[in-house]
């Protein structure tokens, strides 16, 4: 199991942001979360496709890891797929036409991914698990940084396992929200191999020492 660690841009200095994204590669992390939001779906509002074709214009070259919180959603992914997403993440609540959409981010090139909020049971996963690579659980309610982790998700993340596993097909399993050293490995004992993780990373004054800590936290687990 290759664990990745992807540290969410929530948490940034925008006023720094490519030299953020720099600092936290240069410190180890896999993958950079770009979280999405538009004060419809959720309540919060943060940045679009403009500032993601920026930072790969100033040269950002690591896997882009898109979580959208907009409604209607499918205009943006034609816009972030040219901005230069490498996988582009939807919630089923906020399309009337999940399979469409996610067809359209695999149509433009990019990797689909659904998520599921804390209330959001499973049920759909079954009809499009064959259209992903990667299924998002979420530990807190989106919209904010900084929010207590939710216990019962890894409850959610020991099911998505289990059907990931018997579709034998190749697909990241990730966990939001509340992510931190001291929990990161009870996310990977249910099966996450993904891990977002903003104010653990960012609020933190040594990112490097940050991510390899919770490199050892995984790493003291049997993956
Ligand atoms: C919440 C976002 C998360 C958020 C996580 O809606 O999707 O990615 O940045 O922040 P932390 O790690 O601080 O809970
Ligand atoms: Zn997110």
């Amino acid at each position: 199991m290759s664990y990745w660690i992807a540290p969410s841009i929530l948490s940034a200095d925008f006023a720094r942001l490519g030299d953020e994204i720099n600092a936290v590669l240069s410190a180890g992390a896999d993958l950079i979360h770009f979280d999405v939001m538009d004060n419809h779906y959720v309540p919060n509002l943060t940045i679009g496709p403009l500032v993601l074709a920026s930072l790969r214009k100033a040269g950002i070259t690591s896997t882009m890891d898109v979580h959208l919180m907009v409604k209607p959603v499918d205009r943006l992914i034609g816009d972030f797929i040219a901005a230069g997403a490498d996988i582009i993440s939807v919630h089923p609540e906020s399309t009337e036409h999940l399979h469409r959409t996610l067809g359209l981010i695999r149509e433009g090139g990019a990797k689909p991914g659904i998520v599921f909020n804390p209330a959001t049971p499973l049920t759909v996963l079954g009809e499009v698990l064959e259209q992903v690579d990667l299924v998002l659980v979420m530990s807190v309610n989106p919209g904010f940084g900084g929010q207590e982790f939710i216990a019962s998700s890894l409850d959610k993340i020991r099911d998505v396992r289990s059907l990931i596993t018997a579709s034998a097909r190749d697909v990241r399993l990730e966990i939001d929200g509340g992510i931190k050293v001291d929990n990161i490995a009870l996310a990977a004992q249910a099966g996450a191999d993904t891990f977002v993780a903003g104010s653990a990373i960012f609020g933190s004054n040594d990112y490097a020492a940050t991510i390899a800590a919770m490199r050892d936290a995984l790493g003291s687990i049997d993956g």
